[in-house]
């Protein structure tokens, strides 16, 4: 900076006509001259018949090599790029690039450069469109140069190399002084964040100066179609011609975000910028801007005359007082996005983290939210509740009045819900007029003083009080690691009670589950209805203590990336958080009338379930149920072994058994082979009912008799025939009674029944009402019976499980009378009891057919009936037996799939262990309850007789059905059956595991409590 610079030395001087003359000379160029606007050299328009020009006469002190260096990079431009918009250098006659006249005593180097025509972006005002061309023009300026190379683009001392930012920061002294602060927190940031970056940094031969008077601009296309001065070209950091173009490019801009955004964005599609030139390039458009300032403001004190100099401070320091203002962290994320990078690089990581089997976050509160009611809130404008928005007394007692009337426990307010509740000046921004108020967190309104639990093992970062209205009160961030070697991640907790600020300390290691706080009361948590803030953070910004809550809405890809879905770590069903546009109320009327009354509906407060997983059941507001009923899926909600299975095979092939197919008979096999031989011969069908119409068919024709004895309150199945042989439906409402074909045998329940207990004595007295069945029907027809259906425990009946030898002996007196044993394993079979594969197992009999239903298929429609190659021989007498779905390739395929469950998860094993946990859970609670007369059941199928009375067993229904009413409103589904309807039903699917129940025994003790 100590040479003579084009400043100090005044500009040429030459008229037009003396410039014309010469022009003539040495161009053989003839035209009209027009002098243009230059700040060092003398520059002529030339209007000739060989076309337009610019006739650039440089000062007189230029130095000859630099001039030189701008004509190559024009002419390797021209190579790299034909059709981008520079100027071609003109030759001399002599066929030189340079030229050189002399005025006076000074000799002056001389280029004819052809003019580019258009308009000067200065004239034109800034538009997205231009920002967005602006962006692209300079990208592919940048590819086209980045071969060239030259020695004169080494500019020692050169003032405007962005390189050197800091060489001027002694002229900090000549800005105005009220600025000075402010520029000299711009050199700071420059210190502290590009600095140590510098050495990382592509280097490249730059433009520089893209400024809007050098920029050309086509107005009707909002394009750019060139530039212009190469003037200010210099070796340096590759990132500065972007940095510099932006920091012309956004002065006085409404929103430097929506300015920027297309600009950076254009130019990294045409040549892309690196992460690490991203994280920094708001700093370097802060520098340069700090740079333009200083040096303005020294020339202004050496030529107070030289107004030009000036131009540009005043936007450039309203550009710097908002970069100033704005978290230079915020802006790489920023800019890394715009250049179509993730804004935060290990967000990905941390959401990966969040996502795997290997992060089970703990429990926030003392309840468990999935399984709690809720209530969904909008913090928007127009809201309900939103009357109370300014008073958050009555905010809460509107929420406490609807947690009564709807049985919640907590609200929800929404992760990414814009919102208009954030009032306070620290939610306005720098960079834009756009507000920030798209919510980066997930409110869980809640009781004030409710403890809160930290859900994954971290370290305290912070507890501190933002005290400032509208902010978040005591407020505690945790620091964690995604996974051993992953990055690191924080989660805030804000809105808590000032008993936090003493619960833990910052640097303090905490365990997932360790108390971290509790919810803070309006008057202490920024003037809120009490509630949690709770957000996820994977780049703190630089930030301690306090972060961002809400963020600009058109910036949400950012803010996203940085303060990911909150549910990652709560886990609440995807329900929970849109709003159900046809709640129960809404379908109730409509099923009642598309799908016909005779359909029950369970439950007094009806459920509209809508998502299934394991041993839960979602409703339509995210709630999870726990299922204790459901038996048909039976290895678990939507198994994904399952459904994958499903799609699969349904993505390939649906056919039908008239074709030969692997998995069919595979299945068929594999079927048949868990039961004891002679049982071998697999019929596929869709419903438990179309197998028990298989079964009796079988029966009848292969004995060729119709009569069928059946046990009092079985059920069988909703056909006509099977109607016939269901007391459970011909006895009850709107039934006419037994048909004269089928014959009632007794039920043989060990606890309301005749005979009282499970001994083997007790089964054999009770088959002799089967044998007077059989000597009835042979009184009638003349011959014993076809056949004989029980079920192999009786469902419907109660959950009655059969005195031993019971099944035996029936089947012996069925069988000395020619007739055939059908047991009936629609609902217990499967592993589903436990010690045994089918629930007939340990009545020791071998049956001639047996029927399957519900678990066979986890929900799929399909059944099946298994009998011996002799029936199975007899039954075909010509009439063909053909279902058009049984045992398509993708029922067989599902069959097949659950069987592997079965298998693979060992869940029959499972079933006996939870079985007797849960069954000694419920004798216990006999003890305390003596509305519980008997406990009963084997493996995960389970029965709780409820009586009045012990002695003459007046059976409790109404109190059955409020205790299911009640466990339904607590989350657990069970549901009552038997004569009397006062037998509680559990058959849970058999992915339950001991803590559902200790969770359904724990509802039962709440249940019988409450009576
Ligand atoms: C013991 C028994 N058999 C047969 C059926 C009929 O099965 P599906 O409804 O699949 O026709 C049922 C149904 O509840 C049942 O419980």
């Amino acid at each position: 900076m100590n040479q003579i610079s084009v400043f100090d030395s005044p500009k040429p001087a030459f008229s037009a006509e003396e410039a014309q003359r010469l022009l003539a000379r040495d161009y053989a160029v003839e035209g009209r001259l027009r002098e243009l606007v230059s700040e060092r050299d003398q520059n002529f328009l030339v209007e000739s018949a060989s076309g337009t020009f610019v006739l650039k006469i440089a000062n007189a002190v230029e130095d000859e090599a630099f001039l030189a260096l701008q004509n190559a990079a024009l002419k390797h431009v021209a190579l790299a790029d034909p059709e981008l918009g520079v100027q071609r250098v003109a030759v001399t006659t002599a066929g030189e690039d340079i030229a050189r006249w002399e005025h006076g005593a000074s000799r002056h180097a001389v280029r004819l450069l052809t003019y580019l025509p258009g308009e000067l972006y200065s004239a034109a005002g800034s538009s997205p469109a231009l920002l967005e061309s602006l962006g692209a023009f300079m990208g592919r300026l940048s590819h086209a140069m980045r071969g060239f190379g030259h020695p004169a683009a080494f500019r020692p001392g050169f003032l405007w190399n962005l390189d050197e930012a800091m060489a001027v920061k002694p002229w900090l002294a000549d800005i105005v002084p009220e600025r000075r602060d402010l520029v000299a927190r711009i050199f700071a940031r420059y210190e502290a964040r590009v600095r140590p970056r510098l050495h990382l940094l592509r280097g490249a031969v730059l433009h520089q100066d893209a400024n809007d008077n050098n920029i050309v601009v086509d107005p009707a296309s909002s394009t750019v179609t060139g530039l212009i001065d190469f003037g200010d070209m210099t070796h340096g950091r590759q990132v500065n011609e972007l940095a510099v173009t932006l920091a012309y490019a956004l002065l006085d801009v409404a929103d430097v975000y929506k300015s920027a955004a297309p600009l950076i964005g254009a130019y990294a599609r045409q040549f892309p910028l690196e992460p690490e030139e991203a994280a920094i390039l708001f700093d370097l458009v802060a520098a340069r801007l700090a740079m333009s300032v200083c040096i303005s403001s020294h020339r202004a004190k050496d030529f107070p005359d030289n107004d030009y100099l000036l131009v540009s401070q005043a936007p450039a320091f309203r550009l710097l007082e908002r970069l100033d203002r704005t978290n230079p962290d915020f802006l790489a994320a920023f800019t890394r996005h715009a250049a179509g990078h993730p804004p935060v690089p290990a967000s990905t990581a941390v959401v990966e983290w969040l996502s795997s089997p290997g992060c089970q976050p703990h429990a926030m509160f003392g309840i468990d939210l999935n399984r709690a009611g809720r209530i969904l809130l909008h913090l928007q404008e127009g809201a309900p509740g939103m009357e109370h928005g300014a008073d958050p007394q009555a905010y809460w007692a509107w929420l406490e009045s609807r947690f009564r009337q709807e049985d919640a426990h907590f609200a929800i307010g929404l992760y990414g819900e814009v919102r208009s509740v954030y009032k306070g000046e620290q939610f306005a921004t720098a960079a834009s007029p756009e507000w920030r108020s798209q919510h980066l967190g997930q409110d869980i309104f809640i009781a004030a003083g409710t403890p809160l639990f930290a859900p994954l093992p971290g370290k305290v970062l912070s507890v501190v009080d933002n005290a400032l209205p509208y902010d978040y009160g005591p407020t505690v961030i945790l620091e964690h690691r995604a996974g051993e070697n992953g990055p690191a991640f924080w989660t805030l907790y804000g809105h808590l009670s000032r008993e936090t600020l003493a619960m833990v300390r910052e640097g303090q290691a905490v365990a997932a589950g360790q108390q971290i706080g509790s919810i803070g009361g309006h008057t202490v948590n920024g003037g809120w209805a009490p509630h949690l803030h709770f957000q996820i953070i994977t780049d703190r910004l630089g930030q301690t203590g306090e972060f961002p809550g809400v963020g600009q809405p058109s910036l949400w890809p950012v803010w996203r990336a940085i303060s990911p879905d909150p549910n990652l770590i709560l886990r609440l069903a995807p329900e929970s958080f849109v709003e159900d546009k046809t709640p129960p109320e809404v379908l109730l009327g409509r099923r009642a009338q598309v799908l016909g009354p005779s359909l029950s509906i369970s439950y007094r407060k009806k459920l509209k379930i809508v998502r299934g997983k394991g041993t839960y059941l979602y409703d339509h507001t995210g709630r999870a149920f726990l299922d204790g009923v459901n038996n048909i899926c039976h290895v678990g909600h939507c198994h994904p072994h399952v459904v994958e299975a499903l799609a699969r095979q349904a993505a390939i092939l649906n056919t039908n058994t008239r074709y030969l197919h692997d998995t069919i008979l595979d299945y068929a096999e594999r079927l048949g082979s868990y039961f004891p031989k002679p049982l071998s011969v697999v019929y596929l069908v869709c419903s438990g009912s179309e197998a028990n119409e298989l079964a009796l068919r079988m029966a009848r024709t292969v004995t060729g008799r119709r009569a069928t004895i059946t046990l009092d309150w079985g059920y069988h199945g909703n056909t006509n025939g099977l109607i016939d042989v269901s007391p459970y439906k011909f006895n009850r409402k709107g039934g006419r009674g037994k048909p004269d074909h089928v014959e009632i045998a007794e039920l043989a329940d060990p606890y309301r029944g005749r005979f009282k207990g499970y001994g083997a004595n007790r089964g054999i007295a009770y088959a002799a009402s089967v044998a007077e069945k059989v000597e009835l029907i042979r009184a009638k027809t003349g011959e014993g019976p076809g056949a004989f259906i029980a079920e192999a425990i009786s469902g419907c009946g109660g959950q009655v499980f059969f005195p031993d030898a019971y099944l035996r002996t029936a089947a012996e007196h069925v069988r000395k009378a020619g007739g055939l044993v059908i047991i009936d394993e629609v609902q217990t079979g499967f592993g589903r009891v436990g010690n045994h594969m089918w629930a007939h197992g340990p009545q020791g009999i071998i049956p001639d057919i047996v029927t399957l239903g519900k678990p066979i298929g986890n929900g799929h429609p399909m059944a099946a009936v298994v009998t011996t190659p002799e029936i199975a021989r007899a039954f075909a007498n010509g009439m063909e037996f053909f279902s058009s779905f049984g045992g398509n390739p993708v029922s067989a395929a599902v069959g097949m799939a659950v069987l592997d469950v079965l298998e693979q998860e060992d869940l029959q094993h499972k079933a006996r262990i939870t079985g007797e946990h849960l069954k000694a859970r419920f004798q216990a609670l006999a003890e305390e309850h003596s509305l519980i007369g008997h406990v009963r059941g084997e493996g995960l199928f389970l029965g709780v007789e409820l009586v009045k009375d012990h002695t003459t067993l007046e059976p409790a229904t109404e109190e059955a059905g409020r205790i299911a009413n009640f466990m339904r409103d607590h989350g657990v589904l069970i549901s009552t059956d038997g004569p009397f309807d006062n037998v509680l039903k559990i058959k849970p699917p058999m992915a339950f595991g001991l803590q559902e129940a200790d969770i359904m025994a724990d509802t039962l003790n709440a249940a019988l409590k409450h009576m």
